[in-house]
């Protein structure tokens, strides 16, 4: 009898032009496009175990040893259903031979290396999981099914999953198709592009935050003006200006937008009905310090040595070149000291220091 299973792994990314607002809730399309660093760092990612068999009466997912409920017309339950189309269209229709996995009910064992908790885009990791997962199991890989393809299932699980699909620089572009098929996520640049970046993850609280990413940013797509200024006028030149940056790998123009967007999502946060806040004191004392430390820079003439960015919670990462980590490290450690309850605790999530996480 054969056995049909497979496991994959994917990594978190964190975005420096941010996907905050969706024109439809259900497919998961977002109302701009964004771009992403995926973090290659063996600390965060999700790994997931799929298996398929016809001894099985229902799909079943476990997260982190726990039983978690698929939901009927839920997220998890369209990415398997999505798969299952995929490997039917794509391998049964086309060879009479191939086993009827789409047939089959699958077990699926999810586990995420880091705390769920922490606000650290589990979702993102763990959906990218699982689609990975599924695609192998189904023998949807590369050269007849390309991460493109696969982001577009991944995104219906989690938007900003969609980029773990692909290690290195990413872009998810928006699309404007009503049907999702154009909304899905592409290779920027390779990891091996620029090895160069580091990003730093700096965990200034480890509870779970306040204010969900899903329903957080529709309360901003139905209530703040300043979002359609965000949309229209300046997320699609800073798409095309990071781009063009990574590309040439020009630090200081990749770091000026970094920390523009982070501060342009947050304002829209803050232009939320009611206001949305994620970061906290010590998040905006992190700024404070990269911002001198730059200004210092600059005046040099040494250019940019870190870019902070924020995502739906206080936590800071910091993107940095190999050169500067060190000194950048010291400097976050020496200036919290005051903090060090709050930040000793942090550092401890993932045991004692700050974690310099090479991208992908
Ligand atoms: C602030 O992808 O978690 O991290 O699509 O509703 O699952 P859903 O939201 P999610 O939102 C991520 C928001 C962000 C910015 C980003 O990663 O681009």
């Amino acid at each position: 009898m054969s056995v049909y299973q497979a496991t994959a792994s994917a990594p978190v990314n964190i975005a420096v032009i941010k996907y905050w607002g969706k024109r439809d809730t259900k497919l998961i399309l977002p109302t701009n496009s964004s771009l992403s660093v995926t973090l290659d760092q063996d600390h965060l990612r999700s790994t997931t175990t799929s298996r398929a068999d016809p001894s099985f009466t229902k799909d079943t997912l476990w997260l982190n040893g726990k039983e978690d409920e698929i939901k009927p017309g839920g997220r998890l339950e369209t990415c398997i259903r999505e798969m299952k189309k995929l490997r039917k269209e794509i391998i049964e229709d086309k060879d009479a031979s191939a086993p009827k996995l789409s047939e089959y009910k699958v077990h699926i064992a999810s586990y995420n290396n880091f705390p769920t908790a922490a606000g650290l885009a589990s979702s993102a990791s763990g959906f990218a999981a699982l689609v990975s997962s599924l695609a192998q199991l189904y023998s949807l890989v590369p050269p007849v099914v390309s991460p493109s393809t696969l982001s577009l299932i991944a995104r219906q699980g989690s938007g900003s999953a969609c980029r773990s699909l692909y290690g290195g620089f990413v872009a998810w572009e928006q699309g404007q198709l009503a049907d999702g098929s154009d909304s899905l996520a592409i290779e920027v640049a390779p990891q091996s592009h620029w090895p160069d970046i580091h990003a730093l993850i700096c965990v200034v609280s480890d509870t779970k935050k306040g204010t969900s990413s899903t329903s957080g940013m529709q309360r901003t797509v139905e209530t703040s003006t300043l979002l359609q200024h965000r949309i229209k006028n300046v997320v699609p030149a800073r798409m095309a200006a990071i781009s063009t940056a990574i590309k040439n790998k020009d630090f200081d123009t990749f770091a000026r937008i970094t920390m523009a967007d982070s501060n342009s999502f947050h304002a829209v946060c803050l232009d939320t009905e009611p206001p949305i806040f994620y970061m906290n004191d010590v998040s905006r004392a992190i700024i404070n310090v990269i911002v001198e430390l730059n200004r210092l820079s600059v005046e040099k003439g040494e250019g940019y040595k870190a870019a902070y960015t924020y995502d739906a919670g206080p936590n800071a990462v910091i993107y940095a070149r190999e050169k500067d980590i060190k000194e950048i490290i010291q400097l976050v450690l020496a200036y919290f000291p005051q903090t060090a309850g709050e930040f000793k605790d942090v550092l401890g999530v993932f045991g004692g220091s700050v974690q310099d996480v090479n991208v992908h």
